[in-house]
């Protein structure tokens, strides 16, 4: 996997010339580990679950059930098998490596592999875990190597589904690694997450890492929050359907804040970002794509980044931007980010 760090550090030398040397060589910050964190901060973003969920309602595991669009027929008892994730549009992408479409060893360890269950056969992800469509490979294998060694963790360690993706990547092979980076790679992302600014929102229940509204037409004030629902969450809950998608509930004007920061580094308090990202943040070289992305997975990554939870060699260069950055700023910046055309 050596030879993938290669291309990416020697285009992060070019631009580290951009940054501070003084900002990048900062060290983490005295005593300030896990444990001092605040318990639950960004508690929007890492949507722990409060409790277990409980165990789905009995129904009938043998009906078959379609969705509109698809030509596929399953039965809730395929629909609920998490080592061989359903796939309702073969035709949207490549023949999936097995790594994506199977669990690798059942029995071992009841996730590695299947990639495509938590991130969809089409790489579009959902908000408690991350789009990878369209990420390039050579970054993707970057990722996949700081979740195994431990460079690449959670802040808040109530989400547990950060260390399932651990497990994940220290029990797959390197040529398993390499298919699925460059199957993801080669998927496009599309729009997937609908941006509204708003002062009142659905009142949510937690589904396990993510917000779904309650029963009936109770609301509830946004506050300074982002949430991010299944446009119909039936789709999403039941169906796993990978085209049915997300819609973000941003406070009011938190686009235009964003935007500032991210676009004209908010007078000297971050980088803009483009100087890295990409013209319109879609990417560039071993540079991840940010535009038209998870608002409550970025949110996540640029704390754990700033809480040194995320450390892995890439991470140095992202430093000086995510140093100076309150909770607020954070918020805004990821409701810019998703609003914008991936
Ligand atoms: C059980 C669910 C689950 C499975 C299965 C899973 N992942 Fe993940 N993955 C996650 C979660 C959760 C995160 C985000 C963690 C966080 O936000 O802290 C993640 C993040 C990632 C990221 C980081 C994306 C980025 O933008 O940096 C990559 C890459 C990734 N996964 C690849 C894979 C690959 C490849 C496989 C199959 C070998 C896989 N995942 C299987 C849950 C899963
Ligand atoms: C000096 C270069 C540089 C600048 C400027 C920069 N970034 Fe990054 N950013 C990176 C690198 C390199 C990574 C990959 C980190 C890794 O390998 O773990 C990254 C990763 C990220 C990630 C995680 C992506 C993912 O898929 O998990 C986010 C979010 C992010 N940057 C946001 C921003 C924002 C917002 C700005 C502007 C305010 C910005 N970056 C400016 C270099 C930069």
């Amino acid at each position: 996997m050596a030879n993938y760090f290669r291309p990416h550090l020697l285009a992060s030398f070019a631009v580290m010339a951009l940054v501070s040397a003084a900002a990048i060589a900062a060290p983490p910050p005295q005593g300030q580990d896990q444990k001092d964190a605040a318990p639950h901060p960004l508690a929007w973003a890492y949507a722990v679950p409060p409790a277990p969920l409980p165990p789905p309602p009995p129904t009938d595991e043998t009906a078959a059930r379609t969705i509109p669009g698809s030509t596929q027929s399953f039965t809730v008892k395929q629909l609920r098998d998490t080592g061989n994730p359903v796939d309702w549009f073969p035709n949207d992408h490549p023949p999936m490596p097995a790594i994506v479409a199977h669990r690798r060893s059942p029995g071992v360890n009841p996730w590695i592999g299947s990639c495509g269950l938590c991130h969809y056969p089409n790489g579009k992800g959902r908000p408690e875990n991350a789009g990878v469509a369209g990420l390039p490979a050579g970054y993707i294998l970057e990722q996949l190597a700081d979740f195994k060694n431990g460079a690449r963790k959670t802040a808040d360690t109530g989400k547990r589904n950060t260390a399932v993706m651990s497990g994940n990547a220290a029990g797959i092979t390197d040529e398993e690694a390499k298919a699925a980076a460059e199957y993801f790679a080669s998927m496009k992302m599309t729009p997937w997450i609908k941006v509204v600014e708003t002062e009142t929102v659905p009142k949510v229940r937690n589904a396990g890492g993510f917000f779904v509204p309650v029963e009936g037409k109770e609301t509830e004030p946004l506050g300074q929050r982002i949430l991010e629902m299944p446009v119909d969450p039936d789709a999403t809950e039941t169906y796993r359907n990978p085209h049915s998608g997300w819609i973000a509930y941003v406070p009011v004007g938190s686009i235009k804040r964003g935007e500032e920061l991210v676009v004209r580094g908010g007078a000297g308090k971050t980088i803009a970002c483009a100087a890295c990202h990409g013209e319109g943040l879609k990417g560039n070289g071993n540079f991840p794509p940010l535009a038209g992305r998870s608002p409550s997975y970025f949110a996540r990554q640029l704390y754990d980044i700033q809480q040194y939870t995320r450390n892995g060699p890439g991470t140095q260069l992202m430093r000086p931007v995510v140093q100076n950055l309150s909770e607020g700023d954070i918020l805004a910046i990821t409701a810019y980010l998703a609003s914008l055309e991936p």
